[in-house]
């Protein structure tokens, strides 16, 4: 398998790999983001915002840099990586097409990791399911395995609730998450879902949500789309 065919890991990994898992040591490489904040063309970023649990109008830190949301996210256990999306593919490209555009890197994960099935979310915001496919993650729950995603195209939000806080993690292309089992969470891909994501799991039955029946995902920020980072926050 050659380099050119890879998923390769961008620079978050320099800070974050001197402590907890990492998904490969090869094909180091730097994604670099410069925009002007007088720019609206301004790509969206990845951004992560904690907040107390019983304060979902007050963020407590708020931060758009990968190696900070790294960083954060790995004192709950939770690996966060930028990746680079090698093969570009629109949401809504079918699950067939990107498991073809991404079988080498599928297979190098799953023999380094042992995960067992791998499928793929694909929806763009005409999908005639949206709504039921968005409602199936809207609350809390947890699993008896790591969720293990990486976002191939679009964003979508994830929030963790540990520990009396609640962590607010808008992935987009070209980021890896991976959630310890037994971690609380929710996953909101908005009204106008535009996301691929390919899902690893130990577990050989794919997806199996565990749910709290706690309503505090409904207390919380609901996903709108991309945020257009504003300020160096
Ligand atoms: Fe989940």
């Amino acid at each position: 398998m050659g380099a050119s065919s890879s998923l390769r890991i961008a620079d978050t990994r320099r800070k974050a790999r001197a402590h907890g898992r990492s998904y490969s040591h090869e094909f180091l490489s730097r994604v670099c983001y410069s925009f002007s904040f007088n720019d609206t063309r301004a790509p969206a970023m990845s951004r992560l915002r904690i907040f107390d649990e019983n304060d979902p109008a007050t963020p407590e830190f708020a931060s758009f840099d990968p190696d900070f949301i790294a960083a954060e996210l790995f004192r709950i256990g939770v690996t966060f990586e930028r990746w680079k999306a090698t093969r570009p593919l629109a949401p809504g490209a079918s699950p067939e097409e990107v498991m073809a555009a991404y079988q080498d890197d599928i297979d190098r994960l799953v023999a380094e990791r042992g995960f067992k099935s791998v499928d793929v979310v694909s929806i763009a915001p005409d999908h005639p399911q949206r709504e039921a496919m968005r409602a199936k993650f809207l609350d809390e729950h947890y699993h008896k395995e790591d969720e293990v995603r990486f976002f191939v195209a679009g964003s979508g939000l994830f929030t963790l609730h540990v520990k009396g806080k609640v962590y607010e993690v808008e992935c987009m292309q070209d980021d890896l998450i991976a959630v310890p089992d037994s971690t609380l969470h929710w996953f909101d891909m908005g009204d106008e879902p535009s996301f691929i994501a390919i899902r690893f799991f130990t577990e050989p039955d794919g997806w199996i949500g565990h749910f709290t029946g706690e309503d505090i995902a409904k207390r919380f920020p609901r996903y709108h789309g991309p945020t257009q980072p504003t300020t160096t926050g």
